[in-house]
């Protein structure tokens, strides 16, 4: 089976280069408030080809507006 799994308990991954997945980004940001550079550093999402740059980057603006929405 392939990695976008949607069943993970932890999303489906957004960066292939890192496996990172989804609920980890969202735990980064929204829990420990870093920013896509930190999160960048800490799961190396971004820092293969590349090519996740605009799904992570809009995926952030989506909690940062949920954040002003009260969720
Ligand atoms: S998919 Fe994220 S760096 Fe390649």
């Amino acid at each position: 089976m392939a990695d976008n799994d949607d069943t993970h308990p932890e999303g489906p991954v957004m960066c292939s280069c890192s496996g990172t997945r989804r609920n980890l980004i969202r735990r980064l940001y929204l829990e420990e408030g870093k920013d896509v550079h930190a999160i960048s550093r800490w799961t190396g999402a971004l820092s293969g080809c590349g090519g996740c740059e605009w799904e992570i980057a809009d995926f952030l603006k989506e909690l940062e507006a949920g954040k002003h929405s009260g969720k």
